[in-house]
């Protein structure tokens, strides 16, 4: 394994923001990992993890070993006539493992196709789309803690998810490094068309054609349509989570702005699409010296090349505080921000 000192991020991160690690390791095995995590632990160095860069605002350099998860394989580790135990290791892509399972006859996980990113974050912010989430399906984890280097095991209650969110996003952040994710997959062919826009795309088949492949295929098309592809447009995905109100301030909105799209939730909030907020508010499109939110989608935000994190900040900054003053929502950021602003010029 090669630590190497002063090492580039630019190409290890979708927004292609600039920023270096002090020092940097692709791990690819158990012992890697164990061998950097020791070599930060003599040094007292910080420890930071990096999957695919997909949901990062690089804001500067980082300070310590920045990992990078390279962990393969995939195993189905038990099946029955209704169920199959997955597990995966962190550094497979999420998308291939969606598409291989499917191909074994695995089937859950067609609505989270194309998603991009590792198996190993997939929990920290608990990946969901088109009315599925990887809550759905993780059954438990492998993680490593980084201060001990021990190796424990969470199951899904220990890992805290909710809608973008996970204990490793809150009490326990920055302190485990996640190897490996194991699922159970359903054996029979079982479709969730819940989501409006899927339910939408699908309405012209009849109800015994719409299988696992179907819905893959359909998800992957809208996601092409409706998601800048990151390697001609660098960007995070979704740049704010959807804010959820209660139920009192939504109807109060809905009077002020009749055609305020809202989700009704099931334990009564109500979850407000952000790209909507965003888009009513006259900010899509709008760009800014180095980047800009995107034309045709409102809660992405992408930069033409030049950008540093500081300049995404700003325009994020901005874009917080019009939504807040016109609609008293106060929009959180979805994409963990690493490494220091660099000091204005
Ligand atoms: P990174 O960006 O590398 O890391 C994200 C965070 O997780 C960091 O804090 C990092 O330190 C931590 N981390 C990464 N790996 C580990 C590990 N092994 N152990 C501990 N911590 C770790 N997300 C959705 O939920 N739904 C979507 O539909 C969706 N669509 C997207 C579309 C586009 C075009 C893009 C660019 C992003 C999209 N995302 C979406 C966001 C992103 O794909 C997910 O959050 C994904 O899980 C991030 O994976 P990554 O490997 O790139 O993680
Ligand atoms: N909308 C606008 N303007 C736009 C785009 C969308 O007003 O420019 C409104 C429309 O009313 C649309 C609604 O927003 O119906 C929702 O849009 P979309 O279906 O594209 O979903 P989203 O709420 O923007 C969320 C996730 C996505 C996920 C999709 C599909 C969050 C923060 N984002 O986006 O996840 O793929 O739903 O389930 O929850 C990500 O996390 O990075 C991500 C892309």
């Amino acid at each position: 394994m090669n630590i190497i000192a002063n090492h580039s991020l630019q190409g290890s991160n979708t927004f292609a923001l600039p920023g270096r690690a002090e020092y940097f390791c692709r791990v690819e095995s158990a012992g890697e990992l164990h061998q950097a995590l020791a070599f930060a632990r003599q040094r007292r160095l910080p420890v930071s993890v990096l999957g695919e860069g997909s949901n990062i605002v690089l804001a500067g350099d980082l300070k310590g070993l920045v990992i990078q998860m390279g962990l393969r394989g995939v195993q189905v580790v038990a099946q029955g006539r209704a169920r199959a135990l997955v597990t995966a290791a962190a550094g497979e892509p999420w998308r291939d493992l969606v598409t291989k399972l499917l191909e074994q006859g695995c089937y859950g996980l067609e609505n989270l196709a194309l998603i991009p990113g590792l198996v190993g974050a997939a929990p920290i912010q608990n990946i969901g789309a088109y009315g599925v989430e990887l809550n759905d399906f993780l059954v438990s984890l492998e993680a490593v803690e980084i201060s001990s280097a021990e190796v424990r095991q969470f199951n899904r209650e220990q890992c805290g998810l909710a809608y973008r969110d996970s204990i490793f996003k809150g009490a326990l952040r920055d302190a485990y490094i996640i190897t490996s994710v194991t699922l159970s997959l359903h054996r029979e062919p079982r479709v969730n068309i819940s989501y409006p826009a899927l339910k939408v795309a699908l309405a012209e088949y009849p109800e015994d054609k719409i299988r696992p492949d179907l819905v893959c295929e359909t998800v992957s098309r809208i996601r092409r349509q409706r998601l800048p592809d990151p390697a001609s447009e660098p960007n995070a995905g979704s740049f704010f989570k959807n804010p959820v109100i209660n139920a009192k301030r939504a109807r109060d909105l809905r009077e002020r702005y009749p055609d305020m799209v809202q989700y009704p939730q099931v334990d009564g909030a109500v979850k407000i699409p952000a790209a909507w907020l965003i888009e009513n508010a006259g900010w899509k499109g709008r760009r800014g010296p180095h980047c800009a939110v995107h034309a045709d989608h409102a809660l992405v935000l992408t930069q033409f090349g030049d950008a540093r994190g500081r300049d995404v900040l700003d325009l994020a900054g901005e874009i917080v505080a019009d939504i807040d003053q016109r609609y008293g929502i106060r929009l959180e950021m979805e994409p963990r921000v690493l490494g220091d602003c660099e000091k204005p010029d």
